[in-house]
């Protein structure tokens, strides 16, 4: 790392606490509280792979960029036994993700995890899916069926 990105670090660290003062940044950016750190360790046990035989071949496509890419840091154990699994909440953490140092995704990467994610949701997480859409907000139900079903037109034609 240069010298000037160290010294860009180090200022940065210094005004992270001011900022999450004034809620310009975010406190829970780097930090998550305990009980989700026990949930995670629970989804680092599962099983680390997903039988994507069934899927249409550009979502098995996409698998295989979601297998590079998001078991960089940590086992891809953690996303397959996730609790997310409506289309907005991959994206807010597919966004998370990317922003974290040294990880190294693309838009163009990040939109076909998007979509894998999303599509292996509804399918292999079908309860929990529509659990988590039963419990939404008519407008946000409805956002998130549109997603599924434009992805889901998407890849009939690929
Ligand atoms: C640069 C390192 C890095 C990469 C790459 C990365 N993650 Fe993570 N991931 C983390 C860290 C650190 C955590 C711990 C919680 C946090 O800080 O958000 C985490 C936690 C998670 C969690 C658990 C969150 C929760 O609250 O239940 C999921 C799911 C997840 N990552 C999915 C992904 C997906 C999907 C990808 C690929 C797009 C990915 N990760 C790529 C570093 C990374």
């Amino acid at each position: 790392m240069k010298l000037i990105q160290k010294l860009a670090l180090i200022l940065l660290g210094a005004a992270a606490p001011a900022l999450v003062g004034t809620g310009v940044m975010r406190a829970a950016d780097d930090e998550v509280d305990a009980a989700t750190k026990a949930k995670i360790a629970q989804f680092d046990k599962g099983p680390s792979t997903i039988d994507v035989s069934a899927y249409p071949a550009g979502i098995q496509k996409d698998y295989a960029v979601f297998h590079e890419k998001c078991a960089l840091c940590h086992t891809l154990a953690r996303p397959v036994n996730s609790d997310f699994a409506l289309p907005d909440e991959w994206s807010r953490y597919i966004k998370r993700m990317m922003h974290k140092p040294g990880s190294m995704i693309s838009s163009v990467q990040a939109k076909k995890i998007y979509d894998f994610l999303v599509y292996d949701s509804s399918v292999r997480k079908k309860a929990m899916f529509e659990e988590k859409l039963a419990a939404a907000t008519p407008a946000d139900k409805a956002e998130a069926e549109a997603k599924l079903n434009e992805l889901l037109q998407a890849y009939a034609q690929k």
